[in-house]
């Protein structure tokens, strides 16, 4: 069998010659584990590969981290938590890049400004490829040789590697989406070859309200699986009676906002998103262009005519929050309309029967389409799962009797529980097997670059 040398996976033996680890000699728990290590590190690098050597080297702003920091710091980030701490092999670039490679944590040492990550031509992005390969031998070969009584630890810090990994291939996708729009428009190209074709026949019907009865429900993770520390401990919570939205809203109702003045009334806007309105000059969705009277939006296949049943994608917090009591204040059947709170939507999403790994196929990453898909179907709830990321009312807070992971990690998701929203739901940049009914994700209100959209909801009389 032809074995190419140069593949992740393989490494040199004393004599210099390259060998892949044994994944063979592996007992089950460590094969299944080596294989979900190296499917998710190959996808990182599949999805680097339609990029030019200067699109790596790219940050537009200070939220957007260029490619060639993405593929490094989920590499660093094994090193840090899984080759130091369980004895792994050490190389000279573990400290050489660790300055560069450090995102946040302030227990890991001194690291470059978030802003400044876009200024450095070191290392280089071949440098960062070799870092990345020697990371995964090293990993194999530790997941191979580590004895039993430390095994479960291993697994466990391995897992969160794989999950934060799946949580920067998101990140990828967004932030290529932002480096190719900042060309200008005559040499502007898309990450994929075509634009995406929109579904086939999407249904334009009326947004119906679903509704709940009040009481008092479980929320967070539950079972074996895995899950973020934030989604726990599971404990109850009083629901009143509440409707939520059947499906997203759509582009050609955010546009009835637009054109009924949306931007320019304050009335519709807390006081913190209006500022942040004026000062960035919002008038529409991240990424929306009005060409000779009509509507494109730039997507990763390159610019397309804005397509009315798609949901709206691109808003800030405070955009979904002021269209949100635009339509209550507008449409008599939404009076009132506002944004679910986070336990809300996870009560809805509880009755779903499907997992939402079952979802349909043009839900989560689709690496040749990363577009979000209109409403099809007719079930009670639609869009909940792996279209956009739903915007709640709910602030990114611990539930009662949360414990943070333990060591450098309690620094994960801990210390980000202010000023920032709760967001459910996946969008069709999270990879399929990284989402549950659970999940947290949370950013601050004003932020934009993620496939981030609209739900509604609406108090009951009871
Ligand atoms: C949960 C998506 C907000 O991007 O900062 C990546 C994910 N955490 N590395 C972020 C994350 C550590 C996090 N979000
Ligand atoms: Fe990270």
């Amino acid at each position: 069998m032809d074995v190419a040398l140069d593949q992740p996976g393989l490494f040199q033996n004393q004599q210099g010659e390259q060998y892949a680890p044994a994944a063979n000699r592996l007992a089950p728990p460590r094969t299944a584990l080596l294989t979900r290590f190296r499917a998710v590190r190959a996808a990182s690098l599949e999805m680097c590969r339609p990029l030019s050597v200067e699109a790596f080297r790219i940050q537009p702003s200070e939220e957007i981290s260029p490619p060639w920091w993405n593929l490094g710091h989920t590499s660093w980030f094994f090193v840090r938590n899984v080759l130091q701490p369980f004895g792994g092999a050490q190389e000279p670039a573990d400290d050489d890049f660790d300055y560069v490679l450090n995102s946040y944590y302030a227990s890991l040492g001194e690291r470059v400004a978030r802003a400044r990550r876009g200024s450095l031509s070191r290392p280089t992005t071949a440098q960062i490829y070799a870092y990345r390969a020697s990371v995964d031998c090293r990993v194999e070969e530790l997941m191979l040789a580590l004895d039993e009584p430390r095994w479960a630890d291993l697994a466990a810090a391995i897992m969160i590697g794989l999950n934060h990994e799946q949580q920067h291939q998101e990140l990828f996708y967004t932030e290529i989406k932002s480096i190719l729009a900042q060309n200008p428009p005559r040499l502007r190209c898309g990450y994929l070859a075509s634009p995406p074709v929109p579904a086939r026949q999407a249904s334009a019907e009326a947004l119906r309200l679903v509704e709940f009865a009040d009481g008092l429900f479980e929320f967070g993770h539950t079972g074996a699986g895995w899950c973020w520390d934030n989604e726990l401990p599971r404990h109850a919570y009083y629901l009143r009676s509440f409707a939520l939205a059947d499906r997203l809203v759509s582009n050609g109702e955010y546009l009835g906002f637009i054109s009924d003045g949306g931007y320019r009334r304050q009335s519709l806007w807390l006081d913190n998103g209006w500022s942040v309105a004026q000062q960035h000059g919002w008038q529409s969705p991240m990424y929306w262009e009005r060409v000779d009277g009509q509507w494109w939006a730039w997507t990763l296949g390159g610019m397309r005519q804005l397509e009315l049943d798609e949901p709206v994608c691109h808003v800030s917090f405070y955009e979904a929050d002021a269209f949100a009591r635009w339509s209550g204040e507008t449409f008599d059947a939404q009076r009132g309309a506002r944004l679910p709170s986070e336990r809300e939507w996870e009560h809805a999403a509880a009755q779903i029967a499907d997992d939402p790994a079952d979802a349909a196929p043009e839900a989560f990453l689709d690496p040749c389409r990363l577009h979000p898909a209109a409403a099809l179907g007719h079930e009670r709830l639609r869009q909940m799962f792996g279209v956009v990321w739903q915007w709640t009312a709910s602030h990114y807070e611990p539930y009662p009797g949360y414990l943070p992971f333990a060591g450098a990690l309690a620094e994960y998701n801990s210390k980000f529980m202010d000023n920032q929203r709760i967001l459910r739901g996946g969008s069709c940049a999270t990879p399929r097997d990284h989402f549950r009914r659970t999940y947290r994700n949370f950013w601050p209100s004003p932020t934009r670059f993620q496939f981030s959209g609209i739900r509604l909801a609406q108090d009951l009389e009871d």
